[in-house]
């Protein structure tokens, strides 16, 4: 499969098709059945407009202590396994990348938003980070390495993976937007996005 090259992001427009959408879909009720959304709070007090869970040996958190992975959901369960269907997109797209670690689940409801951020919580930048898009569109934001500086919009859909590594590793990146109702995979609308990392 060709990928479309934004800023030194890789994006495989397209990837899944409807059927391993739809499967993904299936894998992760079970994930949330385990480990149920929550709202996430920013270090400085704001509750985020995206709710969070993840499965795999850690998850991003983040409350009023600070940004972190840990390896409990915040209501003291472990993270469920990640999917089958999550590893298999890993190792296919990042056949060199180590084992997958981590896979941070995000539900943006209507009017949810992520800014502007670089993803630096992990020990290991030689390690990318891969991020698969369902439901809703969304549009993906890339600046550069440093803060500042021109950025670049795509619109992500459905079933699109990219790939944040190499020189782009550390580029600021951000979803401005969901256009929310323009998919029909999940049934009360919305997008999710799994970004799957290494973490130690
Ligand atoms: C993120 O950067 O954590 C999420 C990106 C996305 O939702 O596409
Ligand atoms: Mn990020």
């Amino acid at each position: 499969m060709t990928a479309v090259d934004l800023r030194g992001v890789r994006i495989f427009p397209g990837y899944l098709d409807h059927g391993q959408q739809v499967e993904m879909l299936e894998a992760l009720r079970e994930v949330v059945r385990q480990a149920p959304f929550y709202h996430p709070v920013t270090p400085g007090g704001r509750q985020m407009s995206v709710r969070m869970t993840a499965a795999g040996q850690f998850g991003w958190v983040t409350d009023r202590t600070g940004y972190r992975y840990e390896p409990r959901h915040p209501e003291g369960m472990a993270w469920p396994a990640i999917p089958e269907a999550v590893l298999a997109v890993w190792r296919d797209v990042a056949p060199e990348a180590r084992l997958l670690e981590s896979c941070l689940v995000n539900y943006y409801g209507e009017g949810a938003r992520m800014g502007l951020h670089q993803d630096r919580d992990e020990a290991d930048f030689s390690q990318p980070v891969v991020s698969i898009s369902l439901g809703d569109e969304g549009l993906f934001r890339v600046g550069n390495v440093e803060r500042g500086g021109k950025t670049q919009s795509v619109w992500l859909r459905s079933g699109d993976v990219l790939v944040i590594g190499g020189a782009a590793r550390l580029v600021h990146h951000g979803v401005d937007r969901i256009k929310f109702g323009t998919s029909p995979l999940l049934k009360d609308g919305g997008r999710i996005n799994l970004t799957l990392r290494v973490v130690t």
